[in-house]
């Protein structure tokens, strides 16, 4: 059947189909509570739904189940706890079960890069389809969520196809997310746009249902939730788009911090200046040490690894240049180490033996426990392998870390990680670090030395406590 494709205005037009299960509002299963599905889940029984977490992981879902919440993410404790206690909200690892009770199922499993290359690895899309695809004996609705490479939604039809029972007549939809970690809650229930990637009526009406909640919450905060109803392969590629320009964006600014650095001007003030401009916008043009997480960095890989395979790599390879720029930005701090402590840069790098550094952050940006992928992390890492003693503290992160990186010390508060170093190194922009009292701190140091890895800081009031302070991007002398 052809989708007239509606705008959102055209919503209403939408026929309204009844559950499978019989149900008033379609029961949804989240499949996989990771980050992005315990989150969806959490938030959808917020919104009313009855809802099923689903996870290969026993002690995850016990954790869940016992009100729980695996990872730091605000708010999402609260909420947990609610919707368990109302009875909206419950957990398992049975497939069966699953399959049982939902209308609407939502794969929301990790794609991670490949160890292979850079392509995504769609191991755990296929496990979840066929291990849920065999129990499903009456009509449901399978929606990826996943970020995944453009043509997987044809493919997941195909193992459905294979592994269901013909006469459950299972259909096929792709709504991308766009949560970002630390404000995740207000992305899944006030999210600013919704993607409906769908081929019949019944999908399109059965996905309207499982998110009427959000457009109610809209409707009652008189806010507007934009819904682009489209084919699947743009569907998927909305995702991947978004983060391959929001990766670029932040390789950009970062790629005028290292003009700014050699020509001695302030890449802070120059993003404020072109941010002005509504073209261009102020968001995601904060220089300093580079993108990381779960998403961004393996997005892109995996984005060009798919164009590639289509015979348009040329298209995204300007994509590398991002990624090099990023990685580039964690050496930075190297070499400013080495100048601030007046050591020499070798071909192996500096010789850091002896320094002490302190390092404030550690997960990748402010109001999460995640350490993948984190800039600041690697930092460690590279500060540790040139001869540095390595001090680390993160408000949230530091569990996340030690397992990591197991080969630095961690301290157990700022003040900790200070004492006695001969430069602190702010490498994740945490409430805690901006406002520290550089004054005070001085006291505690044995070299008042500072280097802002995110500019954060204010350099002025920084120098002004007698600290030497060096940021990304940002002259030497203010
Ligand atoms: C990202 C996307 O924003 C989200 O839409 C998608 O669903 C998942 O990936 P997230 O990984 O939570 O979300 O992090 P984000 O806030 O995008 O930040 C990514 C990284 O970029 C962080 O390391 C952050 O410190 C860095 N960053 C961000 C900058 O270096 N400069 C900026 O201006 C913005």
């Amino acid at each position: 059947m052809t989708i007239p494709y509606p705008s959102h205005q055209n919503l209403q037009a939408i026929a309204a189909v009844t559950p499978p299960s019989g149900a008033a509002r379609p029961r949804l299963t989240f499949l996989g509570t990771g980050y992005l599905g315990a989150t969806y889940a959490i938030c959808f029984a917020e919104l009313g739904y009855d809802v099923l977490g689903v996870d290969i992981d026993a002690p995850k879902i016990e954790k869940l189940a016992a009100g729980a919440v695996p990872f730091h993410e605000p708010g999402l404790d609260e909420l947990l706890t609610k919707n368990l206690a109302a009875g909206r909200l419950r957990f398992t690892t049975d497939y069966t079960e699953a399959a049982a009770f939902a209308d609407v199922h939502f794969i929301c499993v990790g794609t991670p890069q490949r160890p292979d290359g850079l392509a995504a690895d769609l191991a755990y899309v296929e496990s979840a389809i066929v291990a849920l695809a065999p129990h499903l004996h009456r009509k449901a609705l399978i929606v990826g969520k996943s970020t995944v490479p453009v043509g997987t939604a044809e493919w997941v039809e195909q193992l459905v196809d294979k592994h269901a029972p013909e006469t459950a007549e299972i259909e096929v939809a792709w709504s991308p997310e766009f949560l970002q970690e630390g404000f995740a809650v207000e992305d899944v229930l006030r999210p600013n746009r919704v993607i409906f990637g769908v081929k019949s009526e019944w999908a399109l009406g059965m996905l309207h249902s499982a998110h009427k909640g959000i457009f109610d919450l809209a409707s009652t905060e008189d806010r507007d939730v934009p819904v682009v109803i489209t084919d699947f392969a743009t569907a998927e590629l909305v995702k991947v788009a978004a983060n391959a320009f929001l990766a670029t964006k932040i390789s950009f600014i970062n790629a005028m911090a290292e003009v700014c650095e050699a020509s001695g001007a302030d890449v802070t003030q120059l993003a404020r200046a072109i941010g002005y401009d509504p073209r261009i916008g102020n968001k995601f043009l904060r220089a300093g040490l580079g993108f990381g997480g779960a998403c961004l960095p393996k997005d892109i890989r995996a984005f060009q690894a798919r164009a590639q395979e289509l015979g348009v790599g040329e298209a995204l390879r300007f994509l590398h240049e991002v990624d090099l720029i990023n990685n580039r930005r964690r050496n930075r701090v190297i070499q400013l180490t080495a100048e601030l402590m007046g050591r020499s840069y070798g071909p192996n790098g500096p010789d850091l033996a002896g320094v002490a550094v302190a390092v404030l952050g550690a997960t990748f940006k402010p109001h999460s426990d995640d350490v993948r992928d984190s800039p600041a992390l690697s930092v460690v890492r590279k500060l540790h392998r040139a001869g540095a003693q390595v001090t680390v503290y993160d408000p949230e992160g530091m569990a996340n870390a030690a397992r990591e990186v197991s080969e630095v010390t961690y301290a157990t508060s700022l003040v900790d990680a200070a004492r006695g170093a001969d430069l602190i190194c702010v490498l994740t922009e945490w409430d805690e670090f901006r406002n520290a009292d550089p004054a005070a701190l001085g006291d505690l140091v044995a070299g008042r030395r500072v280097i802002d890895g995110r500019n954060c800081l204010d350099p002025v009031v920084w120098a002004r406590a007698g600290w030497e302070y060096r940021g990304m991007g940002r002259p030497v002398s203010r």
